[in-house]
């Protein structure tokens, strides 16, 4: 299964998971310091992001083992409140610029393709005081972060991600509330955030369009958690259309936007307008876009780029007492199939990969994708012979092949998640999803490779697997 010539072979980190350096060299607080600080064992064991992997002072650790994978690409994101501490260009700090810039230039150096993630979750808390992601003044903000990160990087930095899983995150920080600001408002705060969030990427793509990319020839993207899912009864048309309103709510809802016309996709207007008015809202809990920012909005993406962890079965389940939340809201109800074998929440799945790449080629037109992250955790102690796991690894490898060479996906990357063993939000360490395990109890932790990497460098070395369809 040899695959296209000069196909990507990533793998991904996120700046809070990895770096440590919560407060070094004039590094500002994020939303992540702030939450995980505060305990009450709404983390893991009340870990924290403090040292983490201790990627800040230990880069060059990491880039012996993007070096040992043989990786093409490596996808990382900045930490807003390393590089601007207030969140604001009225301070910038240097030593957050040195920090990137060296990452950068050594990747380039060993021949290594950066993808950067401007946003993956950790909003500065100064931003977060100022009302966060519920305020359209966080627009703004967005976007001069953006600027002044393609001006400091983008002479190097050709691939751009704004925002990391605007999907998840608007729903567990701002809806049901569990990860940090932990604002619950339940049926309006995801959607209100979400609103913002898409427009805020929408401003930064059109910053770079404008002012960066006849320079810097790069390509600005943002990552749309996916997943797949399925009726629960084939056999019912109600389990079949409450499957196509799972994935509008998941996927479309923020690709149709940003891909086709600039709007929501209808079906979610209409249900959430629907249970709006049932619940006595004098309109839809869902903001609309005005005509002028649907025009701001549409087209705005270089490339697809999705993450796929797990499937699950859904059924339909009518939301009889107008209960408010964005599963009741889309009438699903979400469950898995017995013989799913299941780390947490990742229920193993490959072929959930390949129906959810022919679903974006099918419906945006064939885009370029990138699959940003996919991967299966071991929970903790994890063994270094993760045979299993690499038999999970090769099953999706398979399914990715499939969709390239028989439904002619135009996928052009693949990245893991994760390079490292790091911090799992709140499930603190005790989710192992790296190719290189990191004992957190050594103050050097070191990085040993699991069996998973060594497989996965020979898979990049061969551009394919053993085998045939
Ligand atoms: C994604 C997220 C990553 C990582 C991964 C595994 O949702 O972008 O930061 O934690 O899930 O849970």
């Amino acid at each position: 299964m040899a695959f296209p010539a000069g196909f990507g072979w990533g793998a991904a980190t996120a700046a809070y998971q990895v770096e440590g350096g919560w407060n070094a060299d004039g590094k500002g607080l994020s939303v992540w310091d702030t939450f995980t600080h505060q305990g009450g064992e709404r983390v893991f064991k009340n870990q924290t992001g403090d040292v983490a992997c201790g990627s800040y002072t230990l880069w060059e650790e990491d880039l012996k083992c993007i070096k040992q994978l043989g990786l093409t690409h490596y996808r990382f994101s900045l930490s807003w409140s390393r590089l601007l501490p207030d969140g604001t260009t009225g301070f910038i700090n240097q030593k957050g610029i040195d920090y990137y810039n060296k990452i950068i230039d050594d990747l380039l150096a060993n021949g290594i393709i950066p993808i950067v993630t401007l946003y993956h979750f950790d909003l500065p808390q100064a931003l977060e005081d100022q009302g966060g992601w519920l305020s359209e003044a966080i627009i703004d903000s967005f976007d001069r972060y953006a600027q002044f990160c393609f001006s400091t990087f983008g002479d190097r930095v050709k691939q751009w991600i704004t925002i990391n899983e605007p999907n998840i995150f608007s729903l567990l920080t701002y809806d049901i509330g569990v990860f940090p600001p932990c604002m619950p408002h339940i049926g309006t705060g995801g959607y209100q955030a979400a609103h913002n969030l898409i427009k805020a990427h929408a401003r930064s793509w059109h910053s770079y369009d404008s002012l960066f990319r006849k320079e810097q020839k790069g390509m600005v993207s943002i990552t749309i958690f996916g997943g797949w899912v399925e009726p629960a009864d084939p056999d019912s048309l109600a389990d079949r259309e409450a499957a196509q309103r799972a994935i509008a709510f998941l996927v479309d809802f923020f690709a149709k936007p940003i891909f086709i016309d600039g709007d929501y996709p209808e079906v979610v207007k209409s249900q959430v307008a629907s249970m709006s008015k049932k619940q006595g809202y004098p309109s839809s809990r869902l903001p609309e876009f005005t005509e002028e920012e649907k025009k701001m909005i549409k087209g705005t993406a270089d490339f697809f780029a999705v993450h796929y962890y797990t499937t699950r079965l859904v059924k339909h389940q009518e939301n009889k007492k107008a209960e408010l939340g964005v599963f009741f809201d889309a009438e699903i109800e979400l469950s898995t199939h017995p013989s799913w074998k299941n780390m947490k929440w990742v229920y193993v799945v490959p072929w959930g990969i390949r129906k959810l790449l022919k679903y974006i080629a099918d419906m945006y037109n064939n885009p370029v994708i990138y699959i940003t992250e996919n991967g299966f955790p071991q929970g903790d102690p994890a063994t270094l012979d993760d045979t299993q796991r690499w038999e999970y690894f090769k099953q999706t490898f398979q399914e990715v092949f499939k969709a390239i060479q028989l439904d002619k996906v135009n996928l052009k990357v693949y990245c893991t998640w994760s390079l490292l063993d790091n911090f799992e939000w709140t499930d603190g360490y005790s989710l192992r999803f790296g190719l290189f395990h990191v004992d957190f109890e050594d103050p050097a932790r070191p990085r040993v490779p699991y069996k998973s990497a060594k497989e996965y460098a020979k898979i990049i070395r061969n551009n394919g697997l053993e085998g045939d369809l």
